[in-house]
């Protein structure tokens, strides 16, 4: 099968490429290379184009034609909260837009298969530790809200023609499966922390006071080996008939605090890392962690690394 993996040049794109390759599958890359990076590539071809663009729906279709592509795994979208929070506009037009072409063109040339990268941050702020998937959703940023509706719009393609989609709803992504595929961005807690301590700066602790075990923040985090097997999963579900499930989280479904990965950290580097203890930050849920419970029935599919691991990835990574 050849697949289409859009934002394949970036942080999990990468990682699910090489997870197509090891399983078979025969990917292309397409990344505007916005937040690419082209090393991370290595053999797999790359279509840079913008999905958003005006003219990225009619080029789409020449693509799955041209190379024959059969299904999409659809990563690319902007996902920096604050910045969505700042410019909602560009938000909507970026993830929803993308979107928007990518399903007008699959249902033009007939590319039946997507596998589509939700997030966590469409539940909001729920009143619950542990979620499952028919949780309510209540985004309380544009960022969830345009994951939110990139789900609703599959939903709706699966009706309306027949689409075979799938919607994975990641937690708290990190680590690195392999040395040259770090996270460059300095976005979440862990790379933020290593950072932190590279420049030997405490790392900010937004909040001792929550009613946690420990008084910090709790937290999903998986492994994005993990997370790019849980692609294949996904594919390999996809050719199932009878199919019921369109959604499923992707977590490992165990909660750690921000203590408890600064902890993994200092473990992982030898020596005592710095802590600055700060205000809680508003929006924040005290704890949030995913119910595995159907993903590992139905997908058969269950995360392998634990927390020391992911920090230690990441780390190894950031010195490369
Ligand atoms: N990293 C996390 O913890 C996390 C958690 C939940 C969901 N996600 C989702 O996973 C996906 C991948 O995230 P990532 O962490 O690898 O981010 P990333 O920024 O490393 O990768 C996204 C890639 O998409 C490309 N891109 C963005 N907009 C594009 C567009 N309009 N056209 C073409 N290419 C475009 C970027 O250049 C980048 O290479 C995103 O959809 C993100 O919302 C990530």
């Amino acid at each position: 099968m050849k697949i289409l993996v859009t934002g394949g040049a970036g942080y999990i794109g990468s990682h699910v490429l090489r997870a197509l390759t090891r399983a078979g599958f025969d990917p292309v890359a397409l990344d505007d290379m916005s937040f690419g990076v082209s090393k991370r590539l290595g053999d797999t071809p790359l279509v840079q184009m913008d999905l958003a663009s005006a003219g990225a729906k009619n080029e789409l279709v020449r693509i799955f034609k041209d190379q024959e592509i059969t299904g999409v795994i659809h990563l690319a979208a902007r996902k920096s909260v604050a910045e969505s929070v700042a410019q909602p506009e560009y938000y909507y037009q970026q993830n929803v837009g993308a979107m928007l072409n990518l399903l007008a063109a699959m249902q033009e040339a007939g590319v039946m298969n997507l596998v589509f990268s939700s997030s966590a941050a469409t539940y909001g702020a729920p009143a619950e530790a542990k979620v499952s998937e028919d949780y309510v959703c209540q985004p309380i940023n544009p960022y969830g809200e345009t994951k939110l509706i990139g789900e609703w719009m599959v939903a709706n393609a699966v009706k309306a023609w027949g689409l075979n989609g799938v919607c994975l709803r990641y937690f708290n992504v990190a680590g690195a499966g392999y040395d040259d595929l770090g996270d460059t961005s300095v976005a979440n807690l862990i790379p933020i922390a290593i950072h932190a301590y590279k420049n030997k700066t405490p790392v900010q602790v937004f909040g001792t006071d929550w009613p946690t075990p420990d008084g910090s923040c709790v937290r999903d985090y998986i492994h994005v080996a993990d997370l790019a097997e849980a692609h294949i999963s996904a594919l390999n579900y996809l050719k199932e008939k009878n199919r019921e499930e369109l959604v499923f989280n992707v977590g490992t479904g165990k909660g750690s605090s921000v203590l408890e990965v600064l902890a993994a950290l200092s473990q992982v580097v030898g020596e005592e890392v710095q802590v600055n203890h700060a205000n809680r930050r508003p929006g924040d849920p005290a704890a949030l962690s995913a119910d595995v419970a159907k993903i590992a029935s139905v997908l058969g599919w269950q995360a392998k690394h634990n927390l020391l691991e992911i920090v230690e990835s990441a780390y190894r990574a950031s010195l490369n």
